[in-house]
């Protein structure tokens, strides 16, 4: 049976209009322009504005995105919505989501921190590869604003609000998400947390009072902790897809802090252009960031069809998750598709040489996707050994 994928057939983006830039955060927080600028990159954020919630935003991104695809509501046969701040605990925003957009379809949520977006893109492509669902609307969204302690100027300025959705669409041949990696490591629990509200500590007095209601976090334990998995990660998923890494494009990786890329882009030996960077506009927006700073780079023209991306976040959990996502039509029979002008094969001829490109394509991606597996511990060891001299 021919491996099914899911192309990435239409994209959407929401940033709530109210934008509060470095100097706002200073009029109530001990900050500055200069200090946040020079440790994180970030020179403004969007923030939701009354009657904006984690609901309202995906349906924008989401409608932006069907749109873009010429999707209709009601062929979406699954929802899938990455975010750690849903409008309410019970019942599921992506529930709310599906009955706003008018789609007749299976919906849930992901909660994967930053990394939602990824694990979300992962799972649909499961959906797609086994047959079970043909159209899938994947949405990252998080009104993180709402769960900041805005006396607490470690988290206040970092993070920021907004949606970003894309449309998988069934189609046979290597497309949409090639590889993936996904992470955890619960042991960094405590660095990334919102301690109260939830069911070991239910909204209380005592909650309200030592403000558990409020994100907390060790940044310098996350610094390190996505230094050590970015590189790390994007590298694991390159090596799974059996291409090579000069055959991707570019980088799309979750934005928290502008430092954290950079490392990144020294670690993987990337030049800072073949990563794409919006931080210093939308601040870190959480599981949305990957999702709009896809859309973005599509926009801007940073990547376009037939490009090979690799998407990668980290996050809350401790989480992260990679994944090479090609863009547009399937590889393989593009790489056909003059087959019949050449060699005025028939139809149904050139439909047989797809499929046995395809099976050779596949074939070749798992031989040389095995091989680099068992290939990647040796370098690494290789490339530290050389470093440390
Ligand atoms: O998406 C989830 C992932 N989240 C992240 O990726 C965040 C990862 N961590 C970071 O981005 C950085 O650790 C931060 C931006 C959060 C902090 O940068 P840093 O260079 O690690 O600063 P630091 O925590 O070491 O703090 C240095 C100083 C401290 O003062 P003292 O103790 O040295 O006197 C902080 O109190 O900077 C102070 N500080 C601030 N000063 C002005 C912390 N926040 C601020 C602020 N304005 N907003």
């Amino acid at each position: 049976m021919t491996q099914r994928y899911g192309q990435i057939v239409g994209w959407g983006k929401y940033a709530p209009p109210r934008v509060m830039t470095n100097a706002d955060c200073a009029k109530i927080l001990d900050t500055s322009d200069e200090w946040i600028v020079s440790r994180t990159g970030i020179r403004e954020r969007h923030i939701a504005g009354d009657g904006e919630t984690t609901k309202t935003m995906s349906l924008a991104a989401a409608r932006q995105a069907l749109d873009h695809a010429g999707i209709k509501p009601e062929e979406v046969d699954l929802i899938i919505v990455a975010t750690s701040s849903p409008d309410y605990l019970l019942p599921p925003v992506s529930s709310q989501i599906q009955y706003a957009l008018g789609c007749r379809c299976g919906a849930f949520e992901i909660k994967a921190g930053c990394t939602g977006f990824v694990y979300g893109l992962s799972v649909a492509q499961q959906f797609i590869g086994t047959g079970a669902y043909n159209t899938v609307l994947v949405i990252g969204a998080e009104i993180i604003s709402r769960f900041l302690d805005w006396t607490d100027r470690n988290t206040a300025v970092l993070f920021g609000d907004g949606a970003g959705a894309v449309v998988l669409r069934a189609v046979d041949g290597p497309t949409g998400v090639l590889s993936f990696v996904l992470g955890s490591d619960g042991a960094g629990a405590e660095h990334l947390m919102m301690p109260g509200g939830g069911s070991a500590s239910p909204a209380s007095q005592r909650v309200l009072d030592e403000r558990l209601n409020f994100i907390r976090m060790n940044g310098r334990e996350v610094f390190r902790f996505a230094s050590r998995v970015l590189g790390r990660a994007a590298q694991e998923a390159v090596a799974r897809s059996g291409l090579a890494p000069d055959d991707i494009a570019l980088f799309v990786p979750h934005q928290a802090n502008l430092r954290i890329l950079q490392l990144a882009c020294r670690e993987l030996g990337l030049p800072e252009e073949k990563m794409f960077i919006n931080v210093d506009r939308y601040g870190n927006t959480s599981a949305a960031s990957i999702p709009i700073a896809l859309c973005e780079a599509l926009e801007a023209g940073r990547c376009k069809d037939g490009d090979n991306i690799v998407l990668v976040g980290f996050g809350a959990g401790l989480t992260w998750a990679a994944a090479v996502v090609h863009l547009g039509a399937p590889q393989a029979p593009e790489a056909v598709s003059n087959w019949p002008i050449r060699l005025q094969v028939p139809a149904a001829a050139a439909a047989s040489v797809n499929r046995v490109k395809n099976a050779a394509w596949q074939a070749r991606r798992q031989v040389s996707s095995t091989l680099a597996a068992a290939l990647l511990p040796l370098y690494t060891r290789t490339v530290k050994k050389v470093r440390r001299k």
